[in-house]
């Protein structure tokens, strides 16, 4: 019994992310995407899993900052994230986050500096995507990802997070 716990437990602590070599985003999402699936499948904690999915997405992609905001009553809060501190509480309609809730969809920011009302927790973040997380036609979660680069994230980031945002509504 005790064996069998021990071995448990160094397999889980063994758990190891297999990042795809290669350059192409589509690759690394399609290694990625089922590699999560597999990690938080079977785990009940939404915390946990939150926590393993931002250092998956940090490990694979290297993003500046990436976190998530739970929605909370009449605003958003923090949750677990990869980075630097960031705001801990944005009104509905405020910043990018705000904004994909209050809209409910995904938005995707070539230019910080050209969003109107953009929250900059930090002045290194160029480019933003924000991808909310429905469970029973209601947003419960969002997702943020700043990237240091122009320009960085497009449709093809988009179509793999709301699958992941997807993955995660099915799963808590
Ligand atoms: N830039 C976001 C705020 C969150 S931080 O980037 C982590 C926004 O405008 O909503």
């Amino acid at each position: 019994m005790q064996l069998s716990y021990l071995c448990n437990s160094i397999i889980a602590m063994s758990e190891n992310l297999i990042i795809s070599k290669s350059t192409d985003k589509v690759s690394r999402y399609e290694s990625l995407i089922p590699q999560i699936e597999a990690l938080i499948l079977g785990e009940p904690d939404l915390i946990a899993n939150l926590a393993n999915v931002t250092a998956a997405l940090k490990q694979t992609f290297d993003f500046f900052w990436v976190g998530f905001y739970f929605v909370k009553n009449d605003e958003l809060v923090l949750g677990p994230f990869q980075g630097p501190i960031a705001c801990t509480r944005i009104q509905r309609g405020k910043g990018v986050c705000g904004t994909s809730w209050q809209r409910g969809e995904t938005i995707i920011v070539e230019d910080v500096d050209e969003f109107p009302g953009h929250i900059a927790c930090n002045l290194k973040s160029r480019s933003e995507i924000v991808v909310p997380a429905f469970k029973n036609g209601q947003i419960f979660l969002i997702l943020d990802i700043d990237n240091e680069r122009l320009n960085y994230f497009d449709k093809t980031d988009a179509e793999w997070l709301e699958k992941l945002m997807g993955i995660i509504s099915n799963l808590s």
